[in-house]
């Protein structure tokens, strides 16, 4: 008898509806002497027939994935660094107004919101489980914590520093396997008019595009305002209010208050609906999602290895976490993509996960053009074409393969 994996919010089973194989971790990218020693988990993902909270089936450890080198670098594009100003400009202006006003941010990753708020002279913490990461902040002048937040972490937090205005977090929520610690702490270390607003990547959006490489391994959970609202209400919290976000595809800002404290919004019950229409949680559009990712993988198979038997070179664009399941669900290395280029230094050098394609710096892009550049960043697809004309103006062309496979 085959025992279905418990959901992590309610216990209840998860139906599984996409696997994309074993995978290797996501961001680590490798030296050479790492190729023999790398591990995989299996990728999967699946919906809970009580709750409908989406996520993943199995986990990689925390340690394997959040640690001392990982080099995911927010700022890594003008896009990200703009949302990020706009995001601290924003709560500077509207809920942290009076001089005791204190703001934490979950995941503080290299300051890219938190600096702004630091140059207001606003009272804040980061927490930043990963080493370099948190002193990258320190460097700033931003006062960090380095630990993984949870239910014990935000007690210490509350007693060290009292109970904050905010709690922020960007792509890191849906991250964490134990949200019921998260949720605990966030209500322990809130003010009683306090909010907690966290933003990740939105189902909806995922399904609409069919942006399988959105899941990877630190993506543990799938969130919409629906999951989010049943799950925050277990721990006397109430979800209020939802802004969309562009970043990474299409995201849901969800902000979060203690029962009672806010009344919910307009925008709120509009998205609700909206996710009604959508049957985004339907058995029936999760199997169409997947039998949209299985002809995704054909398509673009197909057309690199047209591409290999004409004698044209491609080159990728954006070692990003989301290139490592494109490139080991399909089965793509350095005989179709040869090299992959990026900005971020600690990946530079490096070979991809699983795939051992080489990372290269975006310089050596232009040193020859490929004839063709498969695009892993496409959620800061304006950014990099514009920043790349030259390649245009060359005569390249770029690959894209979401919403579908092109070449533009
Ligand atoms: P992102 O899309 O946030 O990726 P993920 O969360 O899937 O890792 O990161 C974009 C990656 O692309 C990051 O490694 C930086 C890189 N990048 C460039 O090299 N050049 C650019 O112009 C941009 C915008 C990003």
């Amino acid at each position: 008898m085959s025992t279905k994996p418990p959901c992590r919010l309610c216990g209840h089973a998860l139906e599984e509806f996409v696997s994309f194989g074993q995978q290797p971790t996501a961001n680590a990218f490798l030296e050479p002497s790492d190729f023999d020693s790398e591990s995989f988990c299996r990728l999967a993902v699946g919906i809970c027939g009580a709750c409908a909270m989406v996520q993943l089936i199995d986990e990689v450890p925390n340690e394997q994935m959040f640690h001392k080198e990982y080099p995911f670098r927010t700022s890594g594009s003008a896009g990200a660094r703009a949302h990020f100003e706009q995001t601290a400009q924003w709560l500077l202006d509207t809920k942290l107004t009076d001089d005791r006003s204190f703001v934490i941010e979950i995941g503080a990753n290299d300051g890219a919101m938190l600096g702004f708020v630091q140059k207001a002279g606003v009272r804040h913490l980061g927490i930043e489980p990963c080493g370099d990461l948190a002193d990258i902040c320190e460097s700033k002048g931003i006062q960090v914590l380095n630990a993984y937040f949870d239910e014990s972490t935000a007690r210490r937090v509350a007693e060290k520093h009292g109970l904050a205005d905010v709690i922020f977090s960007a792509n890191t929520v849906s991250h964490i396997s134990y949200l019921d610690s998260v949720f605990r702490g966030a209500e322990a270390l809130l003010k009683p008019d306090g909010l907690l607003i966290f933003e990740d990547p939105y189902l909806v959006d995922i399904v609409a595009k069919t942006s399988f490489d959105l899941i990877y391994d630190e993506h543990l959970y799938f969130f919409t305002a629906g999951s989010v609202r049943d799950a925050v209400a277990r721990y006397g919290l109430t979800l209020v209010d939802v802004q969309r976000i562009s970043l990474h595809g299409g995201e849901v800002r969800y902000i979060v208050a203690r029962e009672g404290a806010h009344q919910p919004t307009a925008a709120l019950s509009g998205l609700l609906e909206a996710e009604r229409a959508a049957r985004v949680t339907e058995r029936g559009t999760l199997e169409r999602f997947a039998a949209r990712v299985s002809e995704r993988k054909t398509a673009l198979v197909g057309l690199l290895q047209d591409l290999a038997a004409q004698g044209k070179r491609v080159a990728g664009y954006g070692a990003t976490a989301k290139s490592t399941t494109v490139l080991n669900y399909c089965g793509i290395g350095p005989e179709l993509v040869s090299f992959i280029c990026d900005n971020t230094p600690g990946k530079q050098g490096r070979f991809t996960p699983g795939s051992h394609i080489p990372v290269r710096s975006p310089e050596a892009f232009a040193n020859p053009y490929p004839d063709y550049a498969l695009l892993f960043a496409w959620n800061h697809q304006e950014e990099v074409m514009a920043n790349e004309k030259a390649f245009a103006d060359a005569g390249g062309k770029w690959i894209l393969y979401v919403p579908e496979v092109t070449i533009a």
